[in-house]
């Protein structure tokens, strides 16, 4: 059986001082797997694009020139669409990708996952000597896209520039990432069945200077909030709200009924009253909110065990930090509690994501 053919598409700016040794690295770790490499330069002023094609002569590589610098990421997209490959791998040029993991990317393909990422968050894998600030800035992010982006959390390293892909993961998808995380919108957008993660320490870069920069941060937030708006998370956060909003209605109705014509005690009336709102709440974002979000060992009275045990603790943030901000902070009691309301929605929103629906 003839092996599927592998192209790796890699984005460069001012490379030229690593691509020998990329690309001879490259060649000794796949031996005789059929592959081709395809650089997508972005007319580095440096000779990347001359050094390529002088070592074309050596190694299947060949290098696409783009005149108007548009990025790592659309460098990217564009090495997809040129990409002949029923395999694609991605990787950066500056040798923190090492080589010779691409061989257990290939073989995680051959057995089966249609994406493989080169993780540095799996055990065996590292960022290796990154400062503090810029581990901590890293697992944030990852953190962020978990909570926000449900499709990620499989993934402990949804960020990585490293990985091999199954052509048709990609095909008929458009990708138009706002930073330069093009994972993410390969996730996300593509819908990988079978992901899986290959460890790998993310290396000192080799030669020249990173191109990425604190602007990279603020991009990648509003990547965040792009992908959200792409795979409906956003609407299911507007979902939910609508749905409390409807809640806070029929508690406070509710509470009015009980206590006026039914004459119970105005606390025993509040607590039936927050507990019919919780039911009703429920039953709502099982409906609209989260329908696609059924885990398969679900049944409806778990979720609205777990729905009922995360509105009580969002109730007590509520409490908690209306008398924290009143209290210690001295603000005004109602500024507190639209603060409280803010942060406990916060907390059902989430919690509620990942774990009554997950
Ligand atoms: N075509 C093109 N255009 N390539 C670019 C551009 C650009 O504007 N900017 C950077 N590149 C290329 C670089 O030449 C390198 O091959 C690769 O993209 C990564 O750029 P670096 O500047 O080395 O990025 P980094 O090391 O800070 O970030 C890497 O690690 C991150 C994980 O922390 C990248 O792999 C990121 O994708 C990854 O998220
Ligand atoms: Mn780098």
């Amino acid at each position: 059986m003839t092996k599927p053919h592998l192209t790796i598409v890699i984005p460069s700016y001012k490379e030229a001082a690593n691509m020998p040794l990329l690309l001879e690295q490259i060649h000794s770790a796949l031996g005789d797997y059929p592959y081709d490499v395809l650089v997508i330069d972005d007319n580095s002023p440096d000779g990347t694009a001359e050094t390529v094609r002088s070592l074309a002569e050596k190694y299947p590589v060949s290098v696409t020139v783009r005149k108007d610098k548009r990025g790592l990421a659309s460098a990217v997209v564009d090495g997809f669409k040129l990409a002949g490959g029923d395999i694609v791998a991605v990787m950066d040029a500056d040798l923190q990708h090492p080589p010779a993991v691409l061989p257990r990317l290939v073989r995680a393909i051959e057995a089966g996952a249609d994406l493989a990422v080169a993780s540095r968050y799996v055990p065996g894998g590292s960022v290796g000597n990154w400062s503090a600030t810029r581990r901590v800035i890293s697992r944030g992010a990852v953190i962020l896209s978990h909570l926000l982006l449900p499709s990620t959390r499989g993934i402990k390293d949804p960020m990585s520039g490293y990985f091999m892909l199954r052509k048709d993961v990609i095909s008929g998808i458009e990708l138009s990432p706002v930073g330069y995380k093009i994972l993410l919108e390969v996730i996300c957008l593509g819908c990988p069945h079978q992901a899986v993660e290959v460890p790998f320490i993310f290396e000192n870069r080799r030669a020249g200077v990173t191109k990425l920069s604190m602007v990279t941060q603020t991009d990648y937030l509003r990547h965040l909030l792009s992908l959200m708006r792409r795979t409906g998370e956003f609407r299911r956060i507007v979902k939910f709200v609508t749905v409390g909003g409807t809640g806070t209605l029929v508690n406070l109705g509710l509470l009015a009924v009980l206590k006026e014509w039914a004459g119970l005690h105005y606390l025993v009336a509040g607590a039936v009253a927050f507990e019919v709102s919780v039911v009703w709440n429920f039953l709502l974002n099982d409906r609209f909110t989260f329908r696609d979000r059924k885990r398969p060992d679900g049944t409806l009275p778990g979720r609205l065990l777990r729905f009922n045990v995360t509105s009580l603790g969002g109730f007590i943030i509520y409490i908690a930090i209306l008398a924290l901000l009143t209290q210690v902070f001295g603000l005004y009691y109602i500024v507190s509690a639209a603060i409280g309301i803010l942060i406990g929605f916060g907390w059902n929103f989430m919690v509620n994501s990942a774990w009554t629906w997950r």
